[in-house]
């Protein structure tokens, strides 16, 4: 059931969410809902990539969800990872996330190292949306996507955690036993910055959805 037409979706890449904008592709063929209203806003994108790079998160939603239902594309954003001063491209779509109340429902995939968007493993909650220094581990989490590991960018532009945690409702996807600790950290631990999923806990409506390989050490 549609409750809001006009919404504001927050999206998110990986594979995790494949599956999720399958079923929306589906539902809209068939007729089931539409998406003529919505506004999309993504989590993040790679620092140095064009929409058009096969590797791009813009490209990844073009492929994935935006090119297969009815949503009107300047309604959907991503943060430019081309932009020449990329500081002032992250307060920017921060303030314009921030001017549309933020997400009505965010989607959400969690890092091997616990983090959301590419807020990575830090000392301390980075608030506004920024740009991050990729960690190794998810260089090499995510190299299997690119030609070679040299070919991953270094950095993102990312969501910070305030406008994440400024979403109403959060569905987080997590699968496969590579993301058993994130999800016993993210669940189970302290409200921590090194693992920066863990923030979700001082969020009033979070779901989880994970299959069993994601939970074997919960
Ligand atoms: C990337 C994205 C995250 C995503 C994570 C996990 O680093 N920036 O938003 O949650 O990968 O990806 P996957 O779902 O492929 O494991």
């Amino acid at each position: 059931m549609i409750v809001k037409p006009e919404c504001v979706l927050g999206l998110a890449t990986g594979s995790s969410p494949i599956g999720t904008y399958k079923g929306l592709v589906e539902r809209y063929k068939a007729g089931k809902i539409s998406f003529a209203g919505v506004t999309t806003v993504n989590l993040d994108e790679y620092k140095g990539l064009s929409g058009t790079h096969d590797q791009s998160y813009r490209y990844f939603m073009q492929h994935n969800l935006f090119d297969h239902i009815d949503v009107r594309p300047e309604c959907t954003h991503v943060p430019n990872g081309l932009a020449e001063d990329a500081e002032a491209e992250c307060a920017r779509y921060d303030a314009f996330v921030r001017s549309l109340g933020c997400a009505d429902l965010q989607l959400l995939g969690v890092g091997r190292n616990g983090h959301i968007g590419f807020n990575e493993p830090c000392d301390e909650f980075v608030v506004p949306t920024h740009v991050v220094d990729l960690t190794e581990s998810t260089i090499e989490a995510n190299a299997r996507f690119f030609a070679s590991r040299d070919e991953v960018p270094r950095q993102a532009l990312t969501m910070g955690i305030g406008v994440i945690m400024g979403a109403k409702k959060i569905v987080m996807v997590a699968s496969g036993a590579d993301k058993a600790d994130a999800v016993y950290g993210m669940v189970k631990g302290p409200v921590n910055p090194q693992l920066p999923a863990s923030i979700l806990q001082l969020h009033p409506d979070v779901t989880l959805v994970a299959d069993k390989a994601a939970l074997s050490k919960m």
